[in-house]
């Protein structure tokens, strides 16, 4: 919880808006998101690392809805996109071209070319044929110098889910100091490239910042000896805390470790969890409780099908009522319809009494859920809400069985 998702005489809210009401009007599951919070997240990042004065391209892949691309672009940010998809969001949002950083391991020969038609701001490069396909393209539509950020593997292990690790040597993520090196020595072979950035991201969640510095260094002595590149990438990585009370670096923890390092540098940062995953709950309503096999079960409407992480990191999140009762906690496991053991949004979860119809928030849901959902067992996604100090609002709506064939012929 925080200063905008908590409780208010037992409710839960979000800014000025019980859930409950969104619950009774929009129905269940659905998303709320914070505006508040995100923009006060993006400030806190800001201000961390104030003396760097970091570009801050927010990583759309964390949760690429519209109104919180809007807000986040209104507010000054950037935006870290890593397929065509995203670029198209993020225009549709509001970015400038140029604000807009274009990463991914497998970028596709249209996607390169449809971002340098709008003009993209950086590509961070992962394979050496991106080199001569962004030059070529660049070429046919008469660009002149477009920015590239080489994509660092620094071999440094992140302390994180090895799922979401990406800068270890056996990841496919970045290239080696050796094959960097090569393009850089080679750059007068892309007279269309202005190889002027180095770009790393070791990993999401990171759970220390040495394993960051110690990356960071290495791409700094890896381009040592090319003083034209100012620029330095890092990714994004914040932690979360998923559970309260939990230890983790903050990010003034990261600024004061990499600020001795990086004076003098333009600092690119790509956050996407740490500004938008506290700001979000995922409502969901208490279809049936179930006792079999020593166990309580609250069947509820939400599933893995809108939040894969329980099923696919094992991630934890909070569940809470969102009306809280005095009566003694109950220990019960929450799962969703969907016809797979591992749609349990959570297991053992300790709350006050739940009975069919009993509302649930799932906490820090705000990244990687709606971007991550489905449609398996031909679930609709949910609808998506915003709040702030004004109210809230629909930004998404609710799929329907037709959405759902909509794009099929028989
Ligand atoms: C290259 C890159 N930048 C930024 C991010 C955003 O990371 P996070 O959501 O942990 O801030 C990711 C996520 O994996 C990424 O791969």
């Amino acid at each position: 919880m925080n200063s905008s998702i908590r409780y208010v005489n037992n409710t839960l809210y979000s800014d000025t808006t019980p859930l409950q009401e969104i619950a009774a009007q929009v129905g269940t599951p659905t998303y709320v998101y914070s505006l508040t919070r995100i923009i006060a997240n993006l400030r806190h990042l800001q201000t961390a690392f104030a003396e760097l004065r970091p570009h801050i391209h927010y990583s759309a892949k964390a949760n690429a809805n519209l109104a919180i691309l809007r807000a986040l672009i209104g507010a000054g940010a950037g935006v870290d996109a890593v397929s065509g998809g995203e670029i198209h969001r993020a225009l549709a949002a509001g970015a400038s071209p140029s604000e807009i950083v274009f990463a991914g391991v497998g970028k596709t020969p249209d996607e390169i070319r449809y971002a340098v038609e709008q003009g993209v701001g950086w590509f961070n490069i992962e394979n050496r044929a991106e080199c001569d396909l962004i030059n070529d393209f660049a070429e046919d539509l008469g660009r002149d110098q477009i920015q590239v950020a080489l994509r660092f593997n620094p071999e440094v292990t992140a302390n994180t889910h090895p799922y979401i690790a990406t800068g270890h040597g056996g990841a496919k993520f970045g290239l080696t100091a050796e094959t960097i090196t090569s393009i850089l020595d080679r750059s007068a072979e892309y007279p269309h490239l202005n190889f002027s950035g180095i770009h790393i991201h070791i990993g999401s969640q990171l759970q220390d910042v040495e394993a960051t510095r110690q990356a960071v260094q290495a791409a700094l002595t890896l381009i040592a000896p090319y003083p034209n590149i100012r620029t330095i990438n890092i990714g994004g990585g914040f932690p979360v805390a998923y559970t309260p009370n939990t230890d983790l670096p903050t990010a003034a923890d990261f600024a004061a470790a990499l600020r001795p390092l990086l004076r003098g540098y333009e600092l690119i940062l790509e956050p996407g969890r740490s500004i938008v995953a506290d700001a979000g709950v995922l409502l969901t309503r208490v279809l049936y409780m179930k006792y079999q096999a020593g166990q309580a079960w609250a069947i509820v409407d939400g599933s893995m099908t809108e939040l894969i992480r329980p099923a696919l990191y094992k991630a934890h999140h909070e569940i809470l009522p969102i009306l809280k009762s005095e009566t003694t906690n109950q220990r019960v496991s929450i799962a969703g319809p969907v016809c797979e053991t591992a749609d349990v949004l959570g297991r053992d979860v300790v709350i006050s009494y739940v009975e069919t119809g009993s509302l649930l928030a799932v906490m820090t849901t705000g990244a990687y859920g709606m971007v991550m959902s489905s449609n398996y067992n031909a679930r609709p996604r949910p609808a998506e809400v915003v709040t702030d100090e004004q109210g809230w609002r629909i930004v998404r709506r609710r799929e329907t069985w037709d959405d759902l064939i909509s794009a099929e012929q028989a």
